[in-house]
């Protein structure tokens, strides 16, 4: 599949479920008491489409206290290869957050921008709580220092597809995370 595009796995299938297993019990951890009393206080998930759908899926299944999942698109203006900070949302929360502990599900922060804003937006809701988890950052990329509290993997500064993660659309169904061949987009 995609035969030449990918020119090196940087996170296999068996690291990708390690680490998801790893962050969720992390996480787990961390909740236990907060979300003790039922329904009102589940934990909200909020996934970032698209990219985010692979790890949102998996983290929400490995995760073993109950939690709500709650899916936000968002789009930022500019070019197709790096983000300018200005943000759309083309799907909004079905829901009120209020007085809720919202987990934010990323797949990946590279200059932290749709982050920033995301976190400035979400907080004017009046959540109990707002964290962040993201499977992979790039720490080299970043241009605003978001505090994310849950991070599965610092990568360098490549291109990377798969597990959610496009280039033009494409890519996001590769069950693994690599590096796209700089062909593909020169
Ligand atoms: C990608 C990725 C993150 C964001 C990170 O989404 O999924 O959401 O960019 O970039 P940043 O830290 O520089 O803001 P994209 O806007 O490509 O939309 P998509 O998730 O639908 O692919
Ligand atoms: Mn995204
Ligand atoms: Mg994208």
């Amino acid at each position: 599949m995609y035969d030449g595009d990918i020119s090196s796995v940087l996170v296999t299938e068996e690291q990708v479920r390690e680490k998801t297993a790893e962050l969720a019990q992390q996480v787990a951890g961390d909740y236990a008491d907060l979300v003790r009393d039922g329904r009102e206080s589940d934990l909200v998930l909020i996934g970032v489409l698209k990219g985010a759908v692979m790890f949102m899926t998996d983290f929400a299944r490995a995760l073993p206290i109950p939690a709500q999942l709650e899916f936000m698109a968002v789009s930022s203006y500019g070019s197709s290869t790096s983000s300018s900070g200005v943000v759309r949302i083309l799907k909004d929360l079905d829901r009120d957050i209020a007085g809720r502990h919202v987990l934010i599900v990323e797949d990946i922060i590279d200059s932290g921008l749709t982050l920033n804003w995301l976190l400035g937006n979400l907080q004017t809701r009046s959540p109990a709580s707002l964290e962040v988890v993201t499977l992979l950052r790039k720490p080299d990329a970043v241009k605003v220092d978001v505090p994310v509290r849950y991070v599965g993997f610092d990568i360098p500064n490549e291109f990377v597809v798969g597990y959610g993660l496009d280039y033009a659309e494409r890519y996001r169904d590769l069950p693994y995370i690599g590096t796209l061949d700089p062909s593909v987009y020169a």
